[in-house]
C-alpha cells in the first residue's frame, strides 16, 4: 500500500520531490521510505535519487504489476483485487487456489510468464515472458452449471472490444471464444468452474493474450497486436481496457441476462451463417442455443447441436 502511494506521488510529479516531503506527505519515517524506495526498484521502477535533492521517477517496468493495473480502473467487480506474479506454471492454478481460500469475486491474477500454462482441449499455451498476457479472473456468479459457457462469450466480447479499442485490428470472434485475425488466433480462453449439485461456486475465466510477440515467436496460425500493427502496445493498458469491458458485461448480465451479450457476441462472430466444420460434422453454423453451444444444420437436413470442439471456418 505505501508502495503504492510512493508511485502514486512520484508520477504525479516530473520534478525531484524530497524524502521528507514524501514522509510527511505520507505519515512515514524517512528510513521507511528509503526502504520502500529499494523495494519498488526491485520490481522494476527507475528512481533516481540525488543528494539535497530527492526522487525521481524516470521509467515504470514493463509488467502487469497491481498497482499499475488497478490504479483509475474504475470498475465495481473485475480487478477489485489483482495479484502479479514474475512466474507462475498457470494463472489458472493459482486464481483456483485463491478461490479456495475466498479471495473476492474478481480477483485477477496475472503472471509475466507460464511454464504450464493451457488451453482447451488439453493443449498447451505458449507463454513467451513479458511479450503476452497471461491472466486468470475469479468470478462468483449466481448461474446454473449450464449457463457457465456463456461466461466465456462474454469474455470473448470483452477481449474483442478492448482490441478494438487499442489498435484498428480486423479481429473476429471463432466460435466458442478465440479471438482471430485473418485466420491466425490472437487470443484464447478458458473456462474452468467449480461446482456443486449443479450449483456453481466459481468460475475462472483464463485469458491468454499475444501481445507484444514478434513474428518468429509465434507459431505459424497465431498472430499478435504487435505483428498486426507494427508496433508494441502497452499490455498495461490492453489489460485495463479489457477488465472494464469485462466488468461492464459483467454487470449486465447481472441485471439483464446473457442477451445483450449473446448479441454482441453473434455481431462480432465470424462463425455464424457459414460452412464449417467442427470435428466429425460440416454443415451450417446457423445460430447458437440457449446455453452458448453451436448449432449446425448438416448437409443432409440434420441439425446438431455442438458445447465443445474445433471449428474450421470455409470459406464461402
Ligand atoms: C485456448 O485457446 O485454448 C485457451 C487458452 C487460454 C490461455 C490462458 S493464458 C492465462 C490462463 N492460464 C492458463 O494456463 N491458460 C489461460
Amino acid at each position: 500500500m505505501v508502495q503504492e502511494k510512493i508511485i502514486t506521488i512520484l508520477k504525479q510529479n516530473d520534478d525531484y520531490l524530497s524524502g521528507e516531503e514524501i514522509s510527511r506527505k505520507l505519515k512515514i519515517s524517512r528510513a521507511g521510505i528509503w526502504k520502500n524506495m529499494q523495494e519498488l526498484r526491485k520490481k522494476g521502477y527507475q528512481i533516481e535519487a540525488v543528494p539535497h535533492k530527492g526522487y525521481v521517477l524516470k521509467s515504470t517496468p514493463d509488467k502487469l504489476l497491481a498497482h499499475e493495473i488497478t490504479a483509475q480502473l474504475n470498475t465495481r467487480i473485475i480487478g477489485q483485487k489483482v495479484i502479479h506474479f514474475d512466474s507462475l506454471p498457470s494463472t489458472m492454478d493459482e486464481a483456483f487456489k485463491q478461490a479456495m481460500e475466498g479471495c473476492v469475486e474478481g480477483t485477477v491474477i496475472c503472471s509475466e510468464q507460464q511454464s504450464a500454462g493451457r488451453g482447451r482441449l488439453g493443449r498447451e499455451w505458449s507463454s513467451v515472458t513479458s511479450r503476452g498476457i497471461y491472466t486468470s479472473v475469479v468470478l462468483k456468479p449466481n448461474l446454473m452449471a449450464t449457463d457457465v459457457a456463456k461466461l466465456t462469450l462474454l469474455a470473448g466480447v470483452a477481449v474483442y472490444e478492448a482490441v478494438k479499442k487499442m489498435s484498428d485490428i480486423n479481429c473476429s470472434i471463432k466460435w466458442p471464444n478465440d479471438v482471430m485475425v485473418e485466420g491466425k488466433k490472437l487470443c484464447g480462453i478458458l473456462t474452468e468452474m467449480n461446482a456443486q449439485m449443479e450449483q456453481v461456486k466459481f468460475v475462472i475465466v483464463g485469458i491468454g493474450i499475444n501481445v507484444n510477440h514478434d513474428a518468429n515467436e509465434l507459431l505459424d496460425e497465431a498472430t499478435s497486436i504487435q505483428a498486426e500493427i507494427g508496433q508494441p502496445v502497452s499490455r498495461v493498458t490492453m489489460l485495463k481496457e479489457i477488465l472494464r469491458s469485462f466488468d461492464h458485461w459483467y454487470q449486465t448480465m447481472q441485471q439483464k441476462g446473457f442477451d445483450p451479450i449473446i448479441n454482441r457476441w453473434k455481431k462480432y462472430s465470424s462463425t455464424l451463417n457459414k460452412r464449417i466444420r467442427i470435428n466429425d460434422i460440416e454443415g451450417y453454423a446457423q445460430d447458437l442455443d440457449e446455453f452458448g453451444g453451436l448449432v449446425v444444420r448438416t448437409d443432409n437436413g440434420t441439425v446438431v447441436k455442438r458445447m465443445s470442439g474445433d471449428v474450421v471456418e470455409m470459406e464461402m
